[in-house]
């Protein structure tokens, strides 16, 4: 039986599949180790994706993008992550933290503005909510943007934003009415080339290493007021909804790294041999097999069923945060299991950069991190199962 022979994959899905994979060979595989040393932001394959269609997937025709399903976008970006994490965090972002959003909560024209060019891969978008004081606690934060007439004018500093040093965009989070707290923050949509607008330093990475990480800084950022998405007030509740989706791509990432440190394991393990027989017949390394596949199939399972949940949730608007934060717990933790049990059977070849595997290794760790950590997760399914919130 395949991997997803209990999910009923169109055509269309196949294709996508197929489509990514090929795509990671043939584009991404060969430059990955390069980049992740560098640290060089992959400005090249990344437009090749774009015009693959791979970075606005959900994203309708009309505003640039594929105009496929939520379950087309976890295919195409667990085939992207197999091969490079990094790639695929910068397709994430574009498509689920970026897209997303304003697809929700955008009026046409902020649409037409400030999604096609991020779907059709001509730029790259961003989603800024840390800040240096204010991270699990997202609703804490000081940045402020003050009404000026036709314009908003904004003020602080973000931390940790994935593609902050070269993004053309940003979905930015600051508070509008700091009496409210949370019901005082207000999303807007900012042209990285505003006056005010200030890349912080890149942060140095232990993983994604290709994917360019920074700060924000805002001083005096003059942006029109159309430019506000939703209403004033209203942007925990985007900020939110939007990282539920964020979630559920996060998944498929670590599902991807998951699935190439099992692949490189189960390889090694039926070559290589020691004290007179093939590694993997030692139980030890055997039993590491089975429970990797055991759980990369059980990490499958809940990020196409959140993907699910969310395909369902464009007509019965119901919250998804449920399986989306399952499928992120899950996958995520899945992700750092494979990949020290892969770098462990590999032994001293898995500590080496001659291989990928110390890559996925590195790569897994932020997976229970980055957009709500695995406690954040946990906290998330507890208020819902015992019906705290
Ligand atoms: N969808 C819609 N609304 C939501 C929601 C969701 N998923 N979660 C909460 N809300 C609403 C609630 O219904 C509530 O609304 P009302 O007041 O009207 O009832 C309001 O938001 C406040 O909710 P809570 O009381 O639950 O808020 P909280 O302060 O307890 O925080 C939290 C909840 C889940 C812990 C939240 O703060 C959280 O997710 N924190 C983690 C933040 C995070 O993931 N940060 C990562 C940033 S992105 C990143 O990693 C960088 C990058 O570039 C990739």
């Amino acid at each position: 039986m395949s991997d997803t022979a209990i999910f009923p994959l169109t055509e269309e899905h196949k294709m996508i599949q197929k489509a990514a994979r090929d795509f990671a060979q043939k584009e991404i595989a060969p430059i990955a180790a390069e980049f992740d040393e560098s640290g060089a932001f992959p400005h090249e394959t990344i437009q090749k994706m774009g015009a693959m269609g791979f970075m606005g997937i959900e994203v309708p025709e009309a505003y640039g993008g594929a105009g496929m399903d939520a379950l087309a976008y976890v295919l195409a970006l667990e085939e992207i992550c197999k091969v490079d994490a990094s790639h695929g965090v910068i397709m994430s972002v574009n498509n689920s933290l970026y897209c997303h959003g304003i697809l929700q909560f955008g009026t046409e024209e902020q649409k037409k503005k400030f999604i096609t060019p991020i779907a059709s891969g001509e730029a790259i978008g961003a989603y800024s909510l840390t800040e240096p004081m204010s991270g699990s606690d997202a609703g804490t934060m000081r940045s402020r943007a003050v009404r000026d007439g036709d314009f908003y004018v904004l003020n602080g500093r973000k931390s940790w934003v994935t593609s902050g040093p070269v993004a053309d965009y940003v979905v930015v989070f600051m508070l509008t009415d700091p009496s409210k707290k949370q019901k005082g923050i207000s999303a807007f949509l900012v042209d990285a080339k505003t006056p005010g607008f200030v890349r912080g330093k890149k942060e140095p990475k232990l993983g994604i290493r290709a994917s360019a990480t920074s700060e924000l800084i805002f001083e005096d950022c003059r942006i029109p007021a159309e430019n506000l998405l939703g209403q004033e007030g209203e942007g925990f509740k985007i900020a939110m909804t939007v990282l539920d989706v964020g979630r559920i791509g996060i998944g498929a990432q670590a599902l991807g790294i998951a699935e190439a440190a099992y692949e490189a394991a189960r390889s090694y393990a039926t070559e290589r041999e020691a004290f007179g027989q093939k590694i993997g017949e030692f139980q030890g390394t055997g039993f590491k097999i089975a429970d990797m596949k055991t759980r990369i199939e059980a990490a499958r399972l809940l990020v196409y069923n959140a993907a699910l949940a969310k395909e369902r949730a464009k007509t019965t608007k119901e919250r998804f945060s449920l399986p989306a934060s399952m499928a992120k717990l899950f996958a995520s933790e899945t992700a750092m299991f494979c990949a020290h049990a892969a770098v462990q059977i590999h032994g001293g070849m898995g500590y080496s950069k001659e291989l990928p595997v110390e890559r996925y290794f590195r790569d897994a760790k932020i997976t229970e991190i980055y957009e709500g950590t695995s406690e954040i997760q946990r906290m998330v399914i507890s208020r819902s199962e015992l019906g705290l919130k």
